[in-house]
């Protein structure tokens, strides 16, 4: 759920430095780390999403390899944003270099909330426990790892004191015995920030400008430190290579699939369950294993999906069953319809209520009305399919003849019998019975029976069935 945004007017506005500047060689990979999806959706995505929500006045993000990428991705995702800003790291010099690519666009007013790329599940709700403790002061989020090898150490007095944070290259054994590790978040008054950044030196064993000395200079200048954990290890998780962005993927989409069951939806199993977009639900809604939900779909009451079937961008209604290994694409189900195993539905194709369609059937840019059915292999394309028609087995809609789509016309109550092809355009009259077999060029009037396949049926016999020589 998404946190209040900061609605006080005395509150500092927000200013958020998103870090992008990084290689991730390790992705091996032409596309900038930070656009890799999770559900679908660019990780910087994520961030930009969450740091908006938080109401912040600006994001600005800090890129340096693939920054050409970045820039044009951010120009089209985002265009015309004013609250978006974009700063160049020309070389990688540090994360507090990196921060202080940023620091001129930001207001000395203002509190400065510094966020990761490449850290896509960060949530709002940490975010801002961790502004509001912070208040005027210094934050940092720190988490609890079990392996903390890599991790900069949070070393603390015997009283429990932040002192400073200790990079692993620069620890000594018993700093990396300590547990408490910094995930990089940190939030700071701008004013301050700005003059700690100018201090910080790169005398350590990377020879990099680390952000975490902040930390020595606020408590130099006697600034208050605050530390808040993030509650799993899991949300502050950064992503460098692909293993790492699959985990990532699965955390996200276990989380998503847990707040979806606890208001109300069926999710077999939320291991196998993928949401990449948006999905509402009515009550009792039933999800076998491996659904794939893309874009923007909803559910009515009762509706049930087989497992293995993907919906993207659908609409379907009460009491519908999808049933499993099937593809509807752009299409809007009525009530009480049957669906698949093995159907597809493909862009501009809208069933009315109590619509059969079976396995091997795949429908394009059509309406089917109410009770119609298509249960076996049939390709339905253009038609414009009354109520109660039924279309047989291996039906096709001849609907391209190589340039031009025409469309086919069926009326309510019609028969199509098996294996008939509709040589569109082609209007069949309401209750009219096409024989099995016929390809049919012209119109059939309504409630004739219309036949058109080879009259004469030969049987030979004499005949022998051919031998090998
Ligand atoms: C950093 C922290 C460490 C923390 C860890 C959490 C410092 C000095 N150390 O270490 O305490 O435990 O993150 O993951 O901050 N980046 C830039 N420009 C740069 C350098 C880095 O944009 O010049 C970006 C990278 O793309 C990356 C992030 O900052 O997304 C972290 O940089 P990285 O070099 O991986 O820092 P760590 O050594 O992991
Ligand atoms: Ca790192």
């Amino acid at each position: 759920m998404a946190p209040k945004p900061r609605t006080d007017r005395s509150a500092a506005p927000l200013h958020v430095v998103i870090l992008a500047a990084g290689q991730g060689t390790r992705m091996r990979s032409a596309l900038p780390k930070v656009l890799h999806p999770i559900a679908g959706r660019p990780m910087l995505e994520h961030v930009l999403a969450t740091a908006q929500s938080l109401g912040a006045a600006c994001c600005h993000v800090v890129v340096g390899h693939g920054a050409e990428t970045l820039r044009a991705w951010l120009a089209t995702a985002h265009a015309g944003a004013t609250d978006l800003q974009l700063a160049v790291q020309a070389e990688q010099l540090g994360t507090a270099h990196a921060v202080q690519q940023a620091m001129p666009n930001i207001p000395d007013e203002a509190r400065v909330l510094i966020l990761y790329g490449d850290v896509p599940l960060i949530q709002a709700d940490t975010l801002q426990a961790l502004l509001q403790v912070s208040g005027d002061g210094l934050g940092v989020l720190t988490a609890v790892a079990p392996d903390p090898y890599g991790y900069g150490r949070i070393v603390r007095s015997a009283a429990g004191a932040v002192q400073r944070i200790v990079e692993e290259k620069d620890a000594t054994p018993a700093q990396r015995r300590i547990a408490e590790i910094n995930t990089g978040v940190l939030t700071a008054p701008a004013r301050r920030l700005r003059t700690w950044l100018d201090k910080v030196g790169n005398d350590n064993a990377k020879r990099e400008f680390y952000l975490t000395d902040v930390v020595k200079l606020a408590s130099r200048d006697r600034v208050r430190l605050r530390t808040v954990a993030a509650e799993s290890l899991e949300e502050v998780l950064g992503v460098n290579d692909r293993v790492q962005l699959a985990a990532q993927e699965r955390a996200w989409q276990r989380r998503q699939a847990l707040a979806m069951m606890r208001q109300g939806v069926g999710i077999r199993d939320a291991e196998r369950f993928d949401l990449r977009g948006s999905l509402l639900c009515g009550q009792d809604v039933h999800l076998d294993v491996g659904v794939v939900i893309e874009g923007e779909v909803e559910l009515g009451d009762h509706v049930h999906v087989g497992a293995y079937t993907v919906l993207r961008n659908v609409k379907i209604g009460a009491g519908t069953h999808v049933e499993s290994h099937s593809v509807l694409d752009s299409a809007i189900v009525g009530r009480g319809c049957r669906i698949g195993p093995f159907a597809r539905l493909r862009p501009d194709t809208r069933l009315a209520d109590q619509v059969h369609v079976g396995n091997f059937v795949e429908i394009k840019k059509s309406t089917l009305g109410e009770g119609s059915k298509a249960n076996h292999l049939a390709y339905l394309g253009d038609a414009r399919i009354g109520s109660r028609v039924n279309v047989g087995a291996g039906v096709i809609t001849c609907n391209y003849d190589g340039v031009n789509k025409h469309p086919t016309v069926i009326g309510d109550g019609a028969f199509i019998g098996t294996d008939t092809q509709l040589i569109a355009p082609v209007t069949i009259g309401a209750g009219a019975y096409i024989a099995a077999g016929s390809s049919i060029a012209m119109d059939a009037p309504a409630d004739q029976l219309t036949i058109c396949r080879a009259r004469e049926q030969r049987s030979l016999p004499g005949w022998k069935r051919p031998k090998k020589q």
